[in-house]
């Protein structure tokens, strides 16, 4: 099918400015003319061009007037005018009232080519930034704490009760159980709220690294500290630090941190300098770490300080009344994302889904939710289901599509093919093993920190 070309209307009492333009130009644009401002403006109206060509002078409506009223219409016109000599207060006038560029004549049809082409990536880009706009706006509007079962309730409240103090939060609870969610409510309903959130994943960074990362370091601390470098507890001085995975911590590191909780204040790496910071912390781990006590690979001391308050986040499926809410909730997000119009789940599917496990939890619906909305296709969900449950499916492959090979490049087209493959059994393994991903790593017979890596680089899951 031919691709519909750019519509431009050129409005301009002389006719042989709409014949150059549309012997030049109709090529590439659909040209459309109209005579005076009158005609222009009934055009406009029927013919949605995405652009217009304005003469400043013309008999009867004059182009400023014309622009105005273009620009005072519903549609979003682009107007590039065309001057003759003479007219400068005029143009600066005309960009004033909303005019994109302006184009003296005579002109050379290669260089009105070149300003509609500037004008429409401008407008494109607008575009787009306003669509990212509108897709941010709404999902911030989603991103809260659903649920109104007993101890939902209970855990809102406390988040409520001790957002602003600053006591250290631990956050437990299975993976997708909505920790980090918890985490950011606790920052922005306390009074650091206008302060950095900086989340860390310490179970992500390489243990090595992990103590520069969060302390900084100073110049010529080890190879390849060539300046020096605030740690994360300085970028979140004011606000809120968020140490996801705290039970990764390595015990060497583990002493540090207790100072840090005890005192706000440690050196950076290599550092002779104590650095005071006035940070609110909040941990989550989804490990046990009563067994990580016993197993000595968490120090006790720590532990009693990180415990100042606990909140337990339940699976899903020990708050079961939870999901029709969380159903709705996630069909109104992505319907709203992906700018569909909304159809409920039926009842039947809503029951399958009411009486399913939930493994990967929260996530694990907002992931199927997702699907259905982008697929418009309900009936996925059984099959969904029955291979979650059975164990053995990854999920729908398309929901991770393959590149399309880029060429011939060997190197290029086996890291491709190394890649795609990666991540399905990746996807399979974690289905398999609930989600718990140190099993998953266990099966794949790699380390923890590199599935946690992959999960990060293939964006499974999110
Ligand atoms: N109660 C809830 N209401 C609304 N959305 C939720 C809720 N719980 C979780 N989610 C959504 O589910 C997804 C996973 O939540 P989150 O990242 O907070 O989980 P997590 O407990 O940190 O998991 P992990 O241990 O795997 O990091 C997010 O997209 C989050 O918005
Ligand atoms: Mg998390």
């Amino acid at each position: 099918m031919e691709e519909e070309k750019v519509k431009i209307l050129v409005i301009d009492d002389d006719p042989k400015v709409s014949w150059i333009l549309s012997e030049g130009l109709g090529d590439s644009y659909h040209i459309l003319s109209a005579k005076d401002g009158l005609e222009g403006l009934q055009m406009i109206t029927k013919t949605h061009p995405n652009l217009v060509l304005l003469d400043i002078k013309m008999p009867g409506m004059e182009g400023l007037e014309v622009l105005e009223k273009i620009k005072s219409m519903d549609q979003v016109t682009e107007v590039i005018m065309l001057s003759g000599h003479g007219e400068t207060k005029n143009v600066v006038e005309s960009i004033k009232r909303g005019a994109s560029e302006f184009i003296n004549k005579p002109f050379d049809v290669k260089e009105v080519e070149i300003h509609i082409q500037s004008v429409l990536e401008k407008n494109r880009l607008k575009h787009e930034l306003d669509q990212l706009k509108t897709e941010l706006k709404t999902k911030s509007q989603y991103d809260k704490l659903i649920g109104d079962s007993p101890n939902m309730v209970q855990i809102k409240a406390v988040i409520e009760q001790v957002a602003d103090s600053e006591l250290t939060v631990l956050i437990r609870g299975e993976s997708g159980t909505g920790k980090e969610i918890v985490a950011r409510m606790l920052h922005t309903l306390s009074n650091r709220r206008n302060g950095p959130f900086v989340k860390v994943n310490c179970a992500a960074i390489p243990h090595e690294l992990l103590e520069a990362e969060l302390f900084g370091y100073e110049k010529g601390a080890f190879t390849g500290a060539h300046k020096n470098k605030p740690g994360r507890f300085e970028i979140a001085n004011k606000g809120t630090i968020f140490l996801d995975e705290i039970g990764d911590m390595p015990l060497e590191l583990q002493s540090k941190m207790l100072q840090v909780l005890e005192q706000y204040e440690f050196m950076r790496v290599g550092g002779i300098k104590t650095i005071k910071v006035d940070t609110r912390i909040v941990c989550a781990t989804n490990r046990d770490l009563e067994k990580a006590l016993k197993d000595r690979t968490i120090r006790e001391d720590l532990f009693y300080r990180l415990n100042e308050v606990t909140l337990n986040l339940p699976p899903l499926r020990d708050r079961r009344d939870d999901i029709p809410l969380l159903l709705e909730h996630f069909l109104q997000k992505y319907y709203a994302i992906y700018n569909k119009p909304y159809h409920p789940l039926s009842s039947g599917t809503i029951e399958l889904l009411q009486s399913f496990d939930w493994p990967g939890n929260v996530r694990q619906m907002e992931n199927l939710i997702k699907q259905i909305v982008v697929r418009e296709d309900e009936s996925m969900v059984k099959d969904a289901v029955r291979s979650i449950t059975a164990e053995i499916m990854p999920l729908p492959l398309s929901a991770y599509p393959i590149a399309e090979p880029t060429g011939f490049s060997l190197k290029r087209r086996v890291g491709e093919t190394v890649a795609s493959e990666e991540k399905v059994m990746i996807t399979q393994a974690l289905n398999k093993t609930n989600w718990n991903r140190r099993k998953a790593a266990q099966l794949l017979e790699i380390s923890y920190r590199s599935l946690l890596y992959k999960i990060k680089e293939y964006e499974i899951g999110q």
